[in-house]
């Protein structure tokens, strides 16, 4: 793996947007958190610790005004921003990262119901890394301030993961964010 390669991604998209290492960082410790809870094996923390860390490193490929943007996005920018997954993916690919990372990075906007994107896998479809960055990334977002809203608590962004238990996230992985996060206060 070129991890000389994958460094100067992630920094070229921390130089881009001031959020993204830090975004990465919570959100990976969270997911191993979780990961923990649901007794994954040293080697697949492993795995999902890295895709944790580079999964939003195809917002490169997004203009950096949508990224940037204090609000809502409009449908174009939508669509922009909708292929950051595959994106991601793509620009990992080369830097021989592991399968099982890029089929993560590719499926952690997947929703357990089907509704997400970019392909619309379903349930168990979805790679478990990605049903748990998934999870940890939303809770992260919603406790974190955007220009455009302030951070909502953690007992509300709780009771958010637990509103979305088996139609956007994956049931267990969501109790088990609840429980990591509620453990920490
Ligand atoms: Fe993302």
């Amino acid at each position: 793996m070129d991890g000389e390669r994958i460094d100067a991604l992630i920094a070229e998209a921390s130089s881009r947007d001031a959020g993204f290492e830090e975004h990465a960082l919570v959100v990976s410790a969270l997911s191993i958190q979780v990961g923990r809870e649901l007794q994954l094996t040293a080697g697949e923390l492993e795995l999902l610790e890295f895709a944790a860390a580079v999964h939003d490193v195809g917002k490169l490929s997004v203009a950096p005004s949508i990224i940037a943007k204090p609000g809502p996005l409009n449908d174009d920018e939508w669509t922009q921003m909708r292929r950051h997954p595959e994106a991601g993916a793509d620009l990992l690919a080369p830097c021989a990262a592991p399968a099982e990372v890029l089929d993560v990075v590719r499926s952690h906007h997947e929703h357990w119901d089907g509704r997400g994107y970019p392909r619309g896998l379903k349930g168990d479809e979805i790679p478990l890394g990605a049903r748990i960055i998934a999870a940890a990334d939303a809770y992260c977002a919603m406790v974190e301030a955007r220009p455009y809203r302030p951070p909502r608590r953690p007992a509300a962004a709780r009771a958010e993961l637990l509103a979305q238990a088996g139609s956007q996230f994956d049931a267990e992985c969501a109790r088990a964010a609840y429980r990591v996060t509620a453990a920490a206060g």
